[in-house]
């Protein structure tokens, strides 16, 4: 066949395929979708050109992607923690939040998040059952960004438990233990019970484990509590509080620690402090979510 052929959008060296392929997208609809897949696959030209992947490599990283995806369940999202171990669930929280100093930070939502956690009332525990640990009592106050407060908001929490288990991971644990949700008071104000936290290791046994393990890095998360917190007419905050003696506070596997989300975890000897009823030594954590105007919005949860 030596007939020349009549056709630009046709890929004739590797100059020109990223053309070729922009080409090919050129008519998708929704302009902030097209920006969007423009985008990726400029990017992703250009990292193989940079890179130049043998045919082995490709297949070899197409089997990743489809492995991490095969590792998925109702209750176990790879895909989620392939993106946090990345930092790429940090990169968007940091970026969307850099425009707005004076709101709290937001930091990644994690794999283990679970529509459905229990309503309590203020000062009630998150503890279902027995799990044992050092208590914790935590006080929050939501504000807007003039240091008001804001009633009504609703503020969620999860955490691991002491030994370092979300109760979904854990079959001694009592469904939707240390995690419910709660309603902020006129003042703002939001308290409830718990037991301070443990750090863990996030879940190795997939191909992001294997990931890790070829990277020579360490699985652990700094002991911390997760919060979302919703208020009408204002944008929803994603957030974690990190514990200040936490282990591995400056070296987080999915990079989720910032400055301002570290809490002071402050102990208490049993029948001093704030609550001298507590028969053994405990801890207090005070968190301020200050909180902006915008849409609310609900995460979609990752497990089910
Ligand atoms: C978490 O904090 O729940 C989490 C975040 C990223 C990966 C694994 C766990
Ligand atoms: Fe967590």
């Amino acid at each position: 066949m030596d007939r020349p052929v009549q056709c630009s959008n046709i890929v004739t060296d590797a100059t020109s395929t990223t053309a070729v392929v922009l080409a090919a997208m050129e008519k998708t609809a929704d302009p902030r979708l097209k920006g969007i897949l423009n985008a990726v696959v400029r990017h992703a030209h250009a990292f193989l050109n940079e890179v130049k992947l043998t045919d082995d490599e490709f297949e070899r990283g197409l089997d990743f992607i489809r492995r991490v995806g095969l590792t998925c369940t109702d209750s176990h999202n790879e895909m989620v923690l392939l993106a946090d171990v990345l930092g790429l669930s940090t990169l968007v929280k940091v970026l969307n939040n850099a425009a707005h100093e004076e709101r709290t930070g937001g930091a990644l939502l994690g794999p283990f998040y679970r529509a459905g956690s229990p309503r309590y009332e203020q000062g009630h525990a998150i503890v279902q059952g027995t799990t044992l640990g050092p208590p914790l009592f935590v006080s929050g106050h939501v504000l807007d960004t003039n240091r008001q407060p804001i009633r009504n908001a609703r503020v969620e929490v999860w955490q691991a438990s002491p030994v370092g288990l979300y109760e979904n991971q854990d079959p001694q644990q009592p469904e939707m233990n240390l995690r419910g949700h709660f309603f902020t008071d006129a003042q703002g104000a939001v308290k409830f019970r718990s037991v301070r936290p443990a750090g863990y290791p996030v879940p190795t046994q997939g191909p992001v484990g294997d990931l890790l393990r070829l990277q020579k890095r360490h699985p652990y998360r700094p002991a911390h509590l997760h919060f979302v917190v919703v208020a009408q007419g204002y944008a929803t905050l994603i957030s974690q509080i990190f514990a200040d003696d936490a282990e591995y506070l400056d070296s987080d596997v999915v990079f989720g620690v910032t400055r301002d989300l570290v809490g002071e975890f402050e102990r208490h000897e049993a029948g001093t402090g704030p609550h001298p009823q507590t028969q053994e030594p405990y801890y207090t954590l005070e968190c301020v979510f200050v909180l902006g105007e915008g849409v609310s919005t609900y995460p979609t949860p990752p497990i089910k």
